[in-house]
């Protein structure tokens, strides 16, 4: 066996995590002094109008940064020449609460015009939503650039079903740098936040295509699900993803312990030995859990193209150019 590929493959992994842009802790203290502030600011507002407004905001970091490097290429809306990723498998009639990122994005065009890239607008509220809800708060490394596409392709190629199985997303996770650890405490993240039973119906009805339930579901939970999501009942209603789904804290770990997960996804970090016993780490020992969150959400944001980039002025569209700089590129 060779262990050329593999290395070669690593490398090719870190390349593209270092990027070539350097990114690093207070990147706006000079150009947008109250940038953080602003972001911080929105996001409170929007949890006190609606509460799961935030989780929602939360997740686009990975559904962003997953897709080609965290680019703010989920932000940008189809045009007649490209299809982008808000209509991708996993984002349709599903991702929500862009509103939020717009009014975060006018704050702070008035504050500080130009300056402030949407790419970093998600990694900083993403950060918020978690210390807003009780998570902890950490220091995020900014300077990214907006992407001038998108690509739906991409993103039905990459981001995980709800179906998917423990070590499917442990060599998913693997792909992006992220462990085995990063993949438990990243998937903590479902301590907030809500699904709808669209997501569940086959572990409720045809778990594996055997006509039956998932039997890692516990029988107590299971009733309560197969009252929320009958079948041929509306599937865009929605449940919580754990018992405290306004708070985020380890509550989601005991649940899986308890056999009390919502996604199959979830569920599977219990059913699996390799993710297991960091389920049942974080299930007992809450600092661990956002320690781990924390390095996972780092590694996680420091995902980048190397293409090149631009500050977005509406983070749905990319910045119109002169037509001669169209003809370069
Ligand atoms: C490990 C693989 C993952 C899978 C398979 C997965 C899948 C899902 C699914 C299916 C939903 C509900 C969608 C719906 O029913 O409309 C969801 C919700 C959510 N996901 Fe994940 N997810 C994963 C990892 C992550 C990560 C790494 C984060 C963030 C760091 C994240 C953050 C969230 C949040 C906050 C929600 C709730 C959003 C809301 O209430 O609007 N997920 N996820």
């Amino acid at each position: 066996m060779s262990v050329f590929p593999g290395l070669l493959f690593l490398l090719l992994v870190t390349m593209a995590a270092a990027g070539p842009l350097r990114l690093r802790p207070g990147f706006y203290s000079e150009t947008c002094p109250p940038a953080e502030f602003i972001v911080r600011d929105v996001m409170r507002k929007a949890m006190i109008r609606e509460p799961r407004s935030v989780a929602s905001v939360m997740r686009f970091q990975f559904h962003d940064c997953f897709v080609n490097g965290c680019d703010a290429s989920l932000l940008l809306d189809d045009t007649p020449n490209m299809l982008g990723e808000k209509l991708a498998l996993s984002n349709i009639n599903s991702l929500r609460s862009f509103e939020v990122v717009d009014e975060v994005k006018e704050a702070l065009e008035k504050a500080c015009p130009g300056i402030v890239s949407c790419a970093d607008i998600i990694i900083m509220a993403a950060r918020d939503a978690v210390a807003l809800t009780g998570g902890p708060d950490w220091v995020v490394r900014l300077g990214r650039k907006d992407s001038l596409t998108a690509s739906q392709e991409d993103s039905n190629n990459i981001m995980p079903s709800p179906r998917a199985n423990a070590s499917f997303l442990i060599d998913l996770f693997w792909q992006f740098n992220l462990s085995v650890k990063d993949l438990v405490a990243l998937s903590g993240s479902h301590s907030v936040g809500k699904a709808r039973c669209f997501s569940i119906m086959f572990r409720l009805y045809n778990q594996s295509g055997s006509g039956k339930p998932d039997p890692a579901i516990e029988p107590g939970f299971r009733e309560k699900l197969d009252k929320l999501c009958p079948l041929g009942g509306d599937e865009n209603v929605t449940g919580a993803l754990d018992a405290t789904p306004r708070l985020f804290d380890n509550q989601y770990f005991k649940d899986l312990v308890a056999g009390r997960g919502f996604l199959n996804s979830d569920q599977t970090l219990f059913t699996f030995p390799q993710t297991r016993k960091y389920v049942k780490l974080f299930s007992y020992d809450q600092n661990e859990f956002f320690k781990a969150f924390i390095k996972g959400m780092l590694k996680m944001g420091d995902l980048q193209s190397g293409k090149p980039g631009e500050i977005r002025t509406n983070c749905r569209v990319v910045n119109s150019r002169p037509v001669d700089v169209l003809l370069e590129s």
